[in-house]
């Protein structure tokens, strides 16, 4: 099943779905990772990895984030994408990209939502003092981290963590969760082989 990345930054969860990619039982193949960023790392990573790649800078278009979201709505058809996972996409979206995916397009957020939604998770859960914190696999909605959760995983906060090894440790569980949720979302009655998603698969 043909699925488009949309990336802004380093792309490590890209990277977690590509890899995902490579065992033939996945069910899904990556046809296009697109960056709103044109100096993204990830698009350099996905092209060495022999991926399709585009970059279309939001700049130039102001104000009209619809107009941004309409060319890359017609990268995402022309690549064939019939799903869309968002991974580190730093843009808000409108209602027309939003609307034009719904039920297809995923996003992984870095904290356990519906708490600490939007940026800077890690610090926010350290001063609220949570002792468990971890990622979320949703459905993208109109409404910023709200969607239908897929799926999560937890990790605890440890007593001594920063943003930095909280964050860190959180990472590690979102490129574990990212390609399990993202199989079962495509594939929901295929028996999900390996044990290396369990941890994250707990958390279904
Ligand atoms: C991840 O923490 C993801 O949860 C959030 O943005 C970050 C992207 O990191 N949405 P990467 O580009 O996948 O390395």
């Amino acid at each position: 099943i043909p699925v488009a990345v949309l990336i802004s930054g380093r792309g490590s969860n890209m990277t977690a779905l590509i890899e995902a990619c490579r065992e033939e039982s996945f069910p899904a193949r990556i046809a296009l990772v697109l960056s709103n960023e044109p100096a993204a790392a990830g698009l350099a990573t996905a092209a060495s990895a022999g991926l399709r790649t585009a970059s279309l800078d939001h700049r130039p278009f102001g104000r009209d984030r619809e107009a941004h979201e309409r060319e890359i709505d017609a990268l995402l058809r022309e690549a064939g994408a019939q799903a869309v996972c968002l991974a580190g996409y730093m843009r808000r979206l409108t209602p027309f990209l939003v609307g034009a995916w719904s039920g297809r397009m995923l996003n992984i957020h870095p904290s356990l939502l519906p708490s600490f939604p939007g940026l800077h998770t890690h610090e926010r859960a350290l001063a609220a003092g949570v002792r468990i914190h971890g990622c979320t696999v949703h459905l993208v909605t109109e409404g910023v981290d709200e969607g239908p959760i897929l799926g999560q995983a937890a990790v605890p906060v440890l007593a001594g963590d920063d943003a930095a090894t909280l964050g860190a440790r959180v990472l590690a569980q979102e490129h574990r969760l990212y390609p399990a949720v993202l199989a079962r979302h495509l594939r929901p009655d295929a028996e999900q082989a390996g044990s290396d998603g369990a941890a994250a698969l707990r958390c279904f």
